[in-house]
Formats: structure tokens, C-alpha cells, sequence
């Protein structure tokens, strides 16, 4: 099903895909550390060897690589993302590493169709972007297997920052395809519902938080 928000979604990703690893670089030139925030974010998964995850909204591919090497050659990493053109780019990455354990899937995360017993997800930077966030999240902890762990990596407005300045921050908001309604979003709050234990860290200055949420049970 595609919505005016996918095709929003897409229609501004289709252009950022090509330059997006180059583009994503600058946000270093304003002291954020993303690559440092993905491997907390990946550390949160405690994968193991031969594990399955899966990321979310996974764009050009950035984390496969790193989810690979934590699930190992029998291990399985599956990148969910709408936008045909990063995942091209994502393709081309997996392609040159030989990552035979990475499969990509184009599709919309509202109705994507997890396999069984999934030990992890990841969506960083994906979430905030998506209205419907909340089902998401409810429908990736029904895939979880016992202690599966889901694993948010996303901005959000800290509490310090005024009320009258949200405005100014449409500009900052607008080329990854969002508005100020993401303001109100909170990913962290449905990774914490659904989970029987929870944590939350956050980074620079309270902008980029990590929400980690474990099912219950026991693992093998
Ligand atoms: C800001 S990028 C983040 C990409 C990657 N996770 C990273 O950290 O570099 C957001 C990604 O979410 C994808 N996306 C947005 N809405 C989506 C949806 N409803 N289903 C799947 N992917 C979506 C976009 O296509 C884009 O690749």
C-alpha cells in the first residue's frame, strides 16, 4: 500500500540516495559522532553467531556490514528499506564486502512480513520519520524470539530545548523528508511498552538516544 507519506518518502530519498554516505558525513562538522552512536546502537543487540536480524530502514547500508561480522557466515542480516535507489546503493556495498548472509527486501516497514524467531532489529535514524511508528514496533516485537532485542537509534528534541524554537528547527527536519510533527513522535516510549526489560542512553547533549527493548523468555 503506498501512502503520501511513502511516496514522500521515497521521492525524497530517490535524490539524496547517490550522495547520501557523503551528505550523512557532514553532521561530523557539527560534533556528532554517528558511526560511535551505531556501534553503541549495534552493541545493544548482544548478537551472537548465527543469529538473524533485521534492519530497519536500512538505506545505503551502513550497518550491514557491522551486523554481518556480529552474526558471523551462518547467521542471516535482512536490510528493510522503501526506497528502491538506496537500496541499490546498499546492494553495491554487500556486493563489494561478499556478504553472503545480507539479503535486501524492498518494503513499506508499516507491512513488512518478518520471518519467525528473529533475535534482533535495528532501525536507526528510520523511525522518527514514519506516523505509524508505533505499529512497527509492536509488529517487530511479535517476530522477536525469547530475549530478542529490539534497538532504536534516533534523534529526538531534549527537554532543555524551548517550546518557541521548534519552529527553527524545520530546516534541519526537512531534507531527510520529515516536518515538525516528528517532534512528537516517541519510538523510545513503544520500544519501551512492548519489552520486558528496557534502557535508554542518549548522546550529544540529548539529541540521539538509543532505546533498547529485550522480549521476555529465556534463550537457549
Ligand atoms: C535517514 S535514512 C537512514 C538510513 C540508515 N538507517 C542509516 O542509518 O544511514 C531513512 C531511511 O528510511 C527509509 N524509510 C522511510 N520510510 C520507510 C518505510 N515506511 N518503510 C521502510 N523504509 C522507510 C528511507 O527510504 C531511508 O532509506
Amino acid at each position: 500500500m503506498t501512502t503520501p507519506e511513502s511516496r514522500r518518502m521515497v521521492e525524497v530519498y530517490r535524490k539524496r540516495a547517490k550522495r547520501y554516505d557523503l551528505t550523512s558525513n557532514r553532521l561530523y562538522l557539527i560534533g556528532q559522532r554517528t558511526m560511535a552512536y551505531k556501534h553503541l546502537a549495534l552493541g545493544q543487540l548482544a548478537l551472537r553467531p548465527g543469529d538473524t536480524v533485521v534492519d530497519a530502514g536500512c538505506g545505503t547500508g551502513h550497518n550491514l556490514p557491522l551486523l554481518a561480522e556480529a552474526v558471523g557466515p551462518a547467521g542471516r542480516v535482512i536490510g528493510v528499506d522503501l526506497t528502491d535507489s538506496m537500496l541499490e546503493r546498499a546492494e553495491e556495498r554487500v556486493g563489494r564486502a561478499g556478504l553472503r548472509q545480507v539479503s535486501l527486501v524492498q518494503a513499506d516497514l508499516t507491512s513488512y512480513e518478518y520471518p519467525a524467531e528473529v533475535n534482533g532489529i535495528i532501525a536507526c535514524f528510520s523511525l522518527t520519520l514514519i506516523s505509524d511508528y508505533a505499529r512497527i514496533i509492536e509488529r517487530g516485537y511479535r517476530a522477536l524470539g525469547p530475549k530478542g532485542r529490539w534497538v532504536v537509534l534516533d534523534y529526538r528534541l531534549p527537554g532543555w530545548w524551548p517550546e518557541r524554537l521548534i519552529p527553527a528547527l524545520a530546516p534541519v527536519i526537512a531534507p531527510f523528508g520529515g516536518d515538525l510533527s516528528m517532534v512528537h513522535r516517541r519510538p523510545w516510549e513503544a520500544v519501551e511498552r512492548g519489552a520486558a526489560r528496557h534502557r535508554v542512553l542518549t548522546r550529544y547533549g540529548g539529541w540521539v538516544y538509543v532505546s533498547t527493548g529485550e522480549a521476555a523468555g529465556d534463550r537457549p
